[in-house]
């Protein structure tokens, strides 16, 4: 079957991508408004960008809950600068989605959720205290791709301080994937655990 998107329209679009493009790695942002108010929300459009900058990626879609078509997490982002990933695991993955509603800018999200909040180092939104790895990050560029509904805001932050449990680092500084429990994000409500795991190691060419 060949698919050509110019055919599609948004929402069949957006199905094959959230159904194509998986499992994907969630992150629970933690951002505060410019009254102070803290907001808690996943987002699975989330990737790693580089190490040196250290950045990482989130695409905020365009709501029309809004009239700026922001979510509130995006808007906060681009008042203050500032925002913490924290990453979702099997302990949190429930809770983490109490913070998907779209609750009013007003709402405490931390306290609607019973989450615990605790002080960042480096920046001023709370990180997770239930998140095995907090990454706290100030913005570095805002990119918008398209206008109105499906369209989306790539948001690049740089990576100012890493917070990890103790028990996801070994001593030889890898994550240990059986502490971290990491959840994926699939499509519909669908969510996933690491199932079974293979290593591959990779050939260097060698020209004769
Ligand atoms: C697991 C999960 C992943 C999500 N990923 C995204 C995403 O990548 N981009 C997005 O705009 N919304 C995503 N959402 C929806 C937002 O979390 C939702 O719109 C939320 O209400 C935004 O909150 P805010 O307005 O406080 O920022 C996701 C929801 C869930 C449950």
């Amino acid at each position: 079957m060949e698919l050509d998107p110019s055919t599609i329209n948004q929402r069949e679009m957006y199905k094959l991508m959230i159904g194509g493009i998986v499992p994907r790695p969630i992150a629970w942002v933690s951002t505060l408004n410019r009254e102070g108010i803290r907001n808690l929300a996943p987002f699975s459009f989330f990737n790693g960008v580089s190490s040196s900058p250290p950045a990482l990626s989130i695409a905020f879609s365009h709501t029309s809950d809004r009239a700026d078509g922001r979510k509130d997490t995006l808007r906060n982002i681009l008042d203050t600068q500032e925002f913490v990933v924290n990453v979702v695991n099997e302990t949190n993955v429930v809770v983490m989605n109490e913070t998907a509603t779209n609750f009013p800018e007003e709402v405490d999200e931390f306290a609607i959720a019973g989450v615990t909040s605790t002080p960042a180092l480096l920046v001023k939104p709370p990180r997770v205290a239930e998140a095995p790895i907090c990454f706290e990050c100030t913005l570095h560029t805002s990119v918008p791709v398209g206008e109105g509904p499906g369209s989306a805001t790539l948001v690049i932050g740089l990576i100012k301080h890493i917070y990890a449990h103790d028990d996801v680092i070994n001593e030889r500084g890898y994550i240990n994937i059986d502490q971290l429990q990491p959840i994926g994000r699939l499509a519909g409500h669908g969510y996933c655990t690491i199932g079974r795991r293979f290593d591959l190691t990779r050939k260097t060419y060698q020209p004769d």
